[in-house]
């Protein structure tokens, strides 16, 4: 499955994102987002990189990269995806409004939502199970503008990503130019397999690797998600942290009328996955949707990171 036309993108913008405001969903993988991330932060504060792949048109987690990661990297398979993002770098007329996400990012950065201690062991204030524990919260960014300035400041490309069995092809599609977004691409493209990214500027591995609703989303077998999941691991730097979710104990998802089948998972075969792709968890929890729940709401979310052992 990938985003075939603009008008996919939008409808799937339109469904899970245009809501009048952030639903229990959105604002727990925020928090797991968030908190994830923070655990890629190095001991020494060695400047943090960070890859999203399978972004697809949505920057509400890029969010959290923006205020916590130096240079991010967005990574999607599809063109319209890509364009969605692309239109929101460049401040485009018509480009989806992220407002909301951030503003809740600014509040997550203050402390004043929980913060640290949301994200602390024992169960979240809707309902959620975590086992964690982590470091201090990020410097206060706290008017959403601020943060959508950080995630635009932050971001040194778009690319191309193809998560394959086992690794990922990334291939640069965009960097700010002279000129900004508006500019000449800064680079040739370059395309890249197996994991190993060269050339272009992209990392060979990346502190931190975000990936919500992908691998999940986009196979229909326990062994194909696994394997997908292998892929983004192997762009884990060592002591780095994968940062993923996905809807378990569901067969599909939709974009307003669309279905999409995916495999039914369930949050111990999301973690054997990750385990088998030779990384540790060190937080994971499980959101089930309230009786107040939305309808896009999924019934079950897994969120977890896990880290690469240093060498
Ligand atoms: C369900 S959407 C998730 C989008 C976004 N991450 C989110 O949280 O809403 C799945 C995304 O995976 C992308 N995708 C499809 N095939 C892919 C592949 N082989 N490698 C990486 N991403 C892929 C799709 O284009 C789409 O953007």
């Amino acid at each position: 499955m990938s985003f075939l036309t603009k008008g996919e993108s939008d409808a799937y913008l339109r469904t899970y994102y245009a809501g009048e405001s952030l639903d229990g969903e959105d604002t727990f993988l925020l928090q797991g987002t968030m908190d994830g991330l923070r655990l890629a932060a190095t001991p020494t504060g060695e400047p943090l990189t960070c890859i999203e792949l399978g972004c697809g048109p949505v920057l509400a987690w890029a969010m959290c990269a923006g205020v916590v990661a130096d240079r991010v990297w967005l990574a999607e398979a599809s063109t319209s995806g890509r364009e969605a993002v692309l239109d929101w770098l460049r401040g485009a007329d018509g480009a989806f409004d992220w407002d909301k996400f951030a503003g809740h990012v600014a509040v997550l950065t203050a402390g004043t939502d929980g913060g640290a201690a949301a994200g602390g062991a024992g169960a979240g204030a809707d309902g959620s199970t975590s086992s964690d524990a982590l470091p201090a919260a990020p410097a206060p960014r706290a008017t959403s503008g601020g943060v959508q300035a950080a995630l635009r400041g932050a971001v040194v490309a778009v690319l191309d990503a193809r998560l394959t069995p086992g690794g990922v092809d990334l291939t640069h599609v965009a960097s700010p130019g002279p000129e900004g977004w508006a500019g000449p691409a800064a680079a040739a493209p370059v395309t890249t397999a197996g994991g190993v990214a060269t050339g272009a500027g992209i990392p060979e591995r990346f502190r931190a690797v975000v990936m919500h609703s992908v691998a999940d989303a986009i196979t229909e077998t326990v062994e194909a998600f696994a394997e997908l999941v292998r892929g983004a691991a192997a762009l884990v730097a060592p002591g780095g942290v994968l940062v993923m979710s996905a809807n378990t104990d569901v067969d599909e998802w939709r974009a307003e009328g669309k279905a999409f089948r995916q495999v039914r998972l369930s949050a111990d075969q999301v973690t054997d996955a990750v385990v088998s792709a030779g990384l540790t968890v060190v937080m994971s929890r499980l959101r089930s949707k309230t009786d107040k729940h939305t309808t896009t709401e999924t019934d079950n979310t897994f969120v977890l990171a896990a880290r690469r052992p240093a060498e």
